[in-house]
């Protein structure tokens, strides 16, 4: 494809999800919440019955339907944590990656967001952003989040399960989550969504 591409990586909670898609609306271009695939594909294997620390049964679950993808389950953190696990096994992730890469380089642009877009999914993108911020600061959104949807969490298990999956993303061996050599970081700890939302924006700007 000759559009713009954008990749947004960085850890959960981080506010990428967020800016990805004020990005999307900004530019006019299409989103994948590239997480939402290993949510489904963890829950999945939570339907199956599965371990989803055991590889076939990991990779067994990356058949999902889309009507998955709708889940309001898939948000929960329980999922997550699930999502978390089942991502280090690399057929997981070679079976999410055509799907990835086909949205990236559609003819008309695209932006991504996840954990690996700047390093493996799109490697070529026009604009790499990572997004990050303490874990203080993502806990206490994370808790945000869950008491809007009513679910009962203490901001302990939050900052103790993102801690796990912090350390889970950054020390797989296939596509950790590492910063890109050419992204831009933006640490939104200290900003509102209006104000990461704008840094975002300019640095996307400054980089095309
Ligand atoms: O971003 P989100 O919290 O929805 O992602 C859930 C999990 O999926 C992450 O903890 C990570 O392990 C995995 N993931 C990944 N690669 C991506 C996106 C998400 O490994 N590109």
């Amino acid at each position: 494809g000759n559009g713009m591409i954008i990749a947004v990586d960085g850890p959960t909670a981080s506010g990428k999800g967020t800016i990805a898609r004020a990005l999307a609306a900004h530019f006019g271009l299409p989103h994948l919440d590239t997480g939402l695939l290993y949510r489904a594909v963890g829950r999945q294997c939570a339907l199956n019955g599965g371990n989803p620390d055991d590889p076939a049964d990991a990779r067994a679950a990356c058949t999902f339907p889309d009507s998955l993808l709708d889940d309001p389950e898939l948000r929960s953190e329980a999922t997550g944590g699930l999502a978390s696990r089942v991502s280090i096994h690399s057929d997981v992730r070679k079976a999410l990656y055509e799907r990835q890469r086909s949205f990236a380089t559609q003819p008309g642009g695209a932006i991504l967001d996840g954990r690996d877009i700047g390093t493996v999914i799109a490697p070529e993108a026009d604009a790499k952003l990572f997004v990050t911020a303490s874990v203080e600061a993502r806990a206490e959104r994370r808790h945000s989040e869950m008491l809007e949807q009513d679910r009962a969490v203490s901001i302990e298990d939050i900052t103790a399960d993102l801690a796990a999956r912090d350390k889970r993303d950054r020390t797989r061996k296939d596509s950790p989550l590492v910063v890109a050599e050419d992204a831009l970081v933006i640490e939104t700890s200290g900003l509102r969504r209006e104000e990461a939302i704008a840094a975002a924006i300019a640095a996307v700007d400054a980089l095309l």
